[in-house]
């Protein structure tokens, strides 16, 4: 067997962001802006593990393609900077820009190295996010574990409505402000759904389902406590009247794998609502620190609300930019894989493809996906009719505690949109248009990849809609 190392120069996604090197992990400040896309996020600008965190910057045309700017927000004497978001003032209701030169603002937390307390403090940027002034401090409770701001404009009550976790307490603090420097609490959240661990990087969006309506929607991570151990993400669909929040469903996770955390949205954008998260989990993040870099996020996704028989279900899809991306790989397009038969669909030069599948099945059939990398087996994806569910095992040659293993989700159909895409260490697993979706890492060997199917039991037929590559 491989010792193999985590991160090593071969697991760079092509066309998911990681940093040329050094540590990151939640994204922080995403925005839109003149054409431009912001990511800032979570760094070490020192080291390959957590610490001195600071906020790393890159921007993107086409949220693909990502350049790495020089560090934005740096670590100071006494403050680390801690996650949090930026919104862009339009009516200049800080009176840091102008309207016609908005101020680029920053909302973070600041975690104070002596005391351990953590306040949320203001930074601005005239120049789109080049250089920062630091305003200070604009919301201290004088208490520890109080973080990860994200902020949004609140049309009807025409104010800024901030939310933020007590972490130990499993809740969510609503606050109100008219120029984003003081604030007056409203409401508190919680503890209600997952509590199992602390409650991190939350966010209240308002989503629209597909007949039209609008809803809330309130995310908040927690570590541990997930649904496969470690950190997991879970969220609640209900009302906001611009003071409280309150949920009229049962709170549900939003990934089945294990390495989905602290997605957060862009802000500014008028037309689609996109986040993207930190594909890791704690369990295992500060393990895997022997390379160049740590880290990567997922693909930017698109979010909407879907109405089903079980309630509102949140759906994520690839943005549409990623169609753009890549090229059309000759595949077979159908194909019956009988009982107990394998068969190789594709074997690429590299471990990079989007595949786009449509599964029929019978009441007794067991298909997967299998996908192994210079001969090594390092994930499955198997829908099993019988058992009702969907899992996704990782097999492959970390033998880290809690990084090999099963995840699984309701299979609820015999029939199966499956949408997978793979970038060299990354798999995202799309299944019936988002509707579950499993987000994981893997650290293949280096080499060639193949992608087969299996039944174990039943058959199925398969329609390929479409495979694409890379473009070397
Ligand atoms: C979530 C988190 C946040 C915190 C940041 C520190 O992953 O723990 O709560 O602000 O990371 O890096």
């Amino acid at each position: 067997t491989h010792i193999l190392q985590p991160y090593a120069p071969h697991h760079r996604p092509l066309l998911h962001f990681a940093p040329h090197r050094n540590w990151i992990n939640d994204p922080n400040g995403l925005v839109f802006l003149n054409g431009q896309y912001h990511l800032f996020f979570q760094h070490n600008p020192y080291g390959t593990d957590w610490g001195h965190m600071s906020w790393g910057h890159a921007v993107s045309k086409d949220l693909l393609h990502w350049e790495e700017r020089p560090v934005a927000l740096a670590e100071d004497d006494t403050t680390m900077i801690f996650s949090g978001c930026c919104v862009l003032d339009a009516n200049n209701t800080s009176g840091f820009g102008t309207v016609d030169g908005p101020a680029l603002i920053a909302l973070y937390t600041g975690h104070h190295h002596d005391s351990g307390l953590q306040t949320q403090n203001l930074a601005y940027s005239l120049d789109e996010g080049q250089s920062w002034t630091r305003y200070g401090v604009v919301l201290d409770e004088g208490i520890p574990d109080f973080r990860d701001p994200k902020v949004f404009w609140h049309e009807k009550t025409r104010c800024w409505i901030m939310a933020v976790v007590l972490a130990a307490h499993h809740q969510v603090v609503f606050y109100a402000s008219q120029n984003l420097k003081s604030w007056e609490k409203r409401s508190v959240f919680g503890p209600e759904g997952h509590t199992g661990g602390i409650w991190e990087v939350p966010e209240l969006l308002e989503l629209q389902d597909d007949a039209g309506e609008s809803h809330w929607v309130l995310k908040v991570d927690l570590n541990p406590g997930g649904p496969f151990g470690g950190s997991g993400c879970q969220y609640f669909v209900g009302q906001f009247d611009g003071w409280s929040f309150t949920s009229t469903q049962e709170a549900r996770w939003l990934d089945h794998g294990k390495d989905f955390y602290a997605a957060i949205t862009f802000a500014n954008l008028q037309d689609r609502t996109v986040w993207l998260g930190w594909m890791n989990n704690w369990e295992y993040a500060r393990n895997h620190v022997q390379g160049e870099y740590s880290g990567v996020m997922s693909l930017p996704r698109e979010i909407r609300l879907q109405r089903t028989a079980d309630g509102l279900i949140l759906c994520q899809t690839p943005i549409r930019e990623w169609e753009e991306v890549w090229r059309a790989l000759p595949c077979q397009q159908e194909l019956l894989v009988k009982a107990d038969q394998e068969h190789d669909l594709l074997v690429l030069p590299e471990a990079a493809l989007d595949l786009q599948a449509h599964f029929v099945g019978t009441e007794q059939s067991i298909l997967g996906i299998a996908f192994s990398v210079a001969g090594q087996l390092e994930w499955t994806l198997e829908f099993d009719v019988p058992d009702r569910k969907v899992t996704v095992s990782r097999q492959g040659s970390i033998e880290q505690s809690g990084f090999q293993g099963e995840h699984s989700a309701p299979l609820e159909s015999v029939e199966q949109h499956v949408r997978l895409i793979v970038d060299h260490s990354t798999l995202e697993v799309f299944l019936n248009d988002g509707k579950q979706v499993f987000t994981e890492v893997f650290f293949p060997p280096q080499g060639e990849s193949r992608l087969s199917l299996y039944t174990r039991s039943g058959q199925v037929k398969v329609q390929v809609f479409a495979v694409r590559g890379p473009q070397h």
